[in-house]
């Protein structure tokens, strides 16, 4: 394969969300797309907030949550894109404030800093979103270019259903221009 033939790489990056539970939905929208997925998930996220077994049978690539160690050769392609889905509250704070303390984190430093189009869906309570620390961090981190979907606080409807997660809407943000 040729490297005009090689298909755009998409990071998938999943947090400890309930929501998480249907991230396999965003996974077929952007291999339908055209996009070849890697997964990397928060440590807490891979403790079953979803199925890594059936991911990792999607994507074809076991889930990242842990750094290699230096020995090991890097385990992704560079990304081509940067899809985080659902992003926690932890995730979008210590993001904001360069705590790279998980794989996820410090991928999404490093991937902002390289100017890599970022998609961020956020599942976020309201209660938690007014916090003023959060508010500051989507300022911050919408100021050096990440996209961000609408908010979403995963609270039952009137008539008791969720509003389905937004996930396609992740790859719509990334194509803007
Ligand atoms: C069942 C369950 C559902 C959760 N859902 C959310 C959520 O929708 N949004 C959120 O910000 N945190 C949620 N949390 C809390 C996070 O899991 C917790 O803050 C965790 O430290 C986030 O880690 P991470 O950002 O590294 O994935 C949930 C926790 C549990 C146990």
């Amino acid at each position: 394969m040729t490297e005009q033939d090689r298909k755009p790489f998409l990071y998938v990056v999943v947090c400890a969300a309930g929501i998480a539970v249907g991230v396999s939905k965003l996974i077929t929208a952007a291999q339908e797309r055209g996009w070849e997925v890697g997964v990397i998930a928060t440590p807490v996220a891979m403790g079953g907030f979803f199925d890594t077994t059936a991911v990792e049978a999607q994507t074809g690539r076991p889930i990242r949550s842990a750094w290699r160690s230096p020995a090991d050769p890097r385990p992704f392609p560079p990304p081509d894109a940067v899809v985080v889905a659902p992003a926690t509250f932890n995730t979008v704070n210590k993001w904001a404030a360069g705590l790279a303390d998980t794989l996820a984190v410090g991928t999404l430093c490093e991937a902002a800093g390289l100017g890599v189009p970022i998609a961020v869906l956020p599942c976020v309570a309201d209660a938690l979103a007014a916090h003023p620390a959060y508010r500051d961090s989507l300022i911050r981190l919408r100021g050096m270019g990440v996209r961000f979907g609408e908010p979403y606080s995963g609270m039952p409807e009137e008539g008791g259903g969720r509003p389905e997660f937004p996930w396609e809407s992740a790859l719509d943000l990334l194509e803007r221009p």
